[in-house]
C-alpha cells in the first residue's frame, strides 16, 4: 500500500477590525510604545469587543473564508478540531459551535488545549487520522479571544495579547508534501508561571477569586522568557537536524508570535536570514493558538509547492514543539 501524507491544502483567517494600539495601552497602565516595541516587538494588536461574541466567532469567519477559497463543500468535511485556550464556554466545545455555523454537519468535533502551541499538537492529531486512511478530509481552527482573559491594569501582560484566529484544511496525498515530522513537548513544572488560576475545578469561581482578579492572564515574564527561548529553539533545530536539513533547506520559519526577541533567537539558532522568518507580532500580538495560522494565511499567496517551512512554537503547561511542513500548492495573489 502507498504511504499516505496528510496535506494543508488551504488556508483561512480572521482578525476583528478594532485596533488597540501602543498609545491606547500607556493610557490604561504605566507603559509607553517605547518600551513595548523594544521589550517585546508589539506595536498594536486586535481586539474582538462586541459583547456576546466569543472564539467561535472568529473561528466561524476564518472556516467560512476557507471553505469559499478551497471550493470543499461543508458537508464532505469529516471532522473540525479547534485549538484554543479561551473556548466560549466550558462546555460544549468550541469546534461544535464552528462547525455547526458552517455547515459541517457531518463532522465529529472536539477541542484540544494546547494554549500557545495547541495548533501544532491539533494539526499533529489531524495528520495522524488523515495518514491512518480512514479520514479524507478534516479542518484545524485555532486561535484566541485572548483579550477575554487579559487584565488591563496589569502592564506586565496587558500589552502582550490580541485575538485572532486561522483555519487549515488537512487532506491526504501519496505524493511526498505535507506534515513530514513532528515533536511536541510538555513539562508541568511550567504550572504556576504561566496560569489563569481560577474558574476550573480547582479554583470554581467566587466574589474573592474574581476580587483576587484571578481569572486573568497571569505570567511570570521572565521565568517563560527564559524556556520558551531555549525549549522553542531547540526544538526546531532538532527537527531540522532529523530530517537531514540545512538552513539553505529552509524556505520559512513560522514561529509562535509571542515576543520577537524569542522569535530572532530561534531565527539565528537554526541560522536563516530575517527575510525567511514569517513574523507580524507587530500588528497582531499574541493570539495564542492562532498566531502560526495566521502566519500561513497572510503568506500563503507567496508560498510554492515544494517549500520547507519548520512551524515553533512554546505556550503555557509548559507546551512546545515543532513542525516540518513541506508546503503541497502554490499560492495565488488575490
Ligand atoms: N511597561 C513598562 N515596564 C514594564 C512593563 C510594561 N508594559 N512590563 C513590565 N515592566 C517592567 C517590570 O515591572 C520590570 O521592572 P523592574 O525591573 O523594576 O521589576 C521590568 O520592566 C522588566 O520586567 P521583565 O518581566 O523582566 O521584562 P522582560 O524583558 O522579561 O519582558 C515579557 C517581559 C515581554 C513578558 C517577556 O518576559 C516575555 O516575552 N516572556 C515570555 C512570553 C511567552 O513566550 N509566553 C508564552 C506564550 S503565552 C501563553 O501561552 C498564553
Amino acid at each position: 500500500m502507498e504511504k499516505i501524507n496528510a496535506v494543508i491544502t488551504g488556508v483561512g483567517g480572521y482578525v476583528p477590525e478594532d485596533v488597540l494600539t501602543n498609545d491606547d495601552i500607556a493610557k490604561m497602565v504605566d507603559t509607553s510604545d517605547e518600551w513595548i516595541m523594544t521589550r517585546v516587538g508589539i506595536k498594536e494588536r486586535r481586539i474582538l469587543r462586541e459583547e456576546g461574541k466569543g472564539t467561535s466567532f472568529m473561528g466561524i469567519c476564518a472556516v467560512n473564508e476557507l471553505l469559499k477559497k478551497t471550493g470543499v463543500d461543508a458537508e464532505t468535511v469529516e471532522a473540525v478540531i479547534c485549538a484554543t485556550t479561551t473556548p466560549d464556554y466550558h462546555f460544549p466545545t468550541t469546534a461544535s459551535i464552528i462547525a455547526y455555523n458552517t455547515g459541517c454537519k457531518n463532522a465529529f468535533t472536539f477541542d484540544v488545549q494546547g494554549a500557545c502551541a495547541g495548533f501544532l499538537y491539533a494539526l499533529e492529531t489531524a495528520s495522524n487520522y488523515i495518514r491512518s486512511g480512514r479520514y479524507k478530509r478534516i479542518i484545524v481552527v485555532a486561535g484566541d479571544k485572548m483579550t477575554a482573559i487579559t487584565d488591563y491594569t496589569d502592564r506586565n501582560t496587558c500589552p502582550l495579547f490580541g485575538d485572532g484566529c486561522g483555519a487549515v484544511m488537512v487532506e491526504p496525498t501519496t505524493e511526498n508534501y505535507g506534515v513530514m515530522d513532528t515533536i511536541l513537548r510538555t513539562n508541568g513544572i511550567g504550572l504556576e508561571h504561566l496560569i489563569m488560576k481560577a474558574g476550573g475545578s480547582a479554583y470554581p469561581p467566587s466574589h474573592e477569586t474574581v476580587d483576587r482578579r484571578e481569572h486573568f492572564v497571569y505570567q511570570d515574564g521572565r521565568y517563560v522568557f527564559k524556556h520558551a527561548v531555549s525549549d522553542m529553539a531547540d526544538v526546531a533545530a532538532e527537527v531540522v537536524a532529523r530530517n537531514g536539513l540545512t538552513n539553505d533547506d529552509i524556505t520559512w520559519v513560522v514561529p509562535h508570535q509571542a515576543n520577537l526577541r524569542i522569535i530572532d533567537a530561534t531565527a539565528k539558532r537554526l541560522g536563516v536570514r530575517d527575510d525567511q522568518v514569517m513574523i507580524n507580532i507587530q500588528k497582531y500580538g499574541n493570539t495564542s493558538a492562532g498566531t502560526i495560522p495566521l502566519c500561513l494565511w497572510e503568506w500563503e499567496s507567496k508560498l510554492k509547492k515544494g517549500d520547507n517551512l519548520i512551524l515553533a512554537a512554546f505556550g503555557a503547561g509548559f507546551t512546545w514543539g515543532s513542525i516540518y511542513v513541506k508546503w503541497g500548492y502554490d499560492g495565488k495573489e488575490a
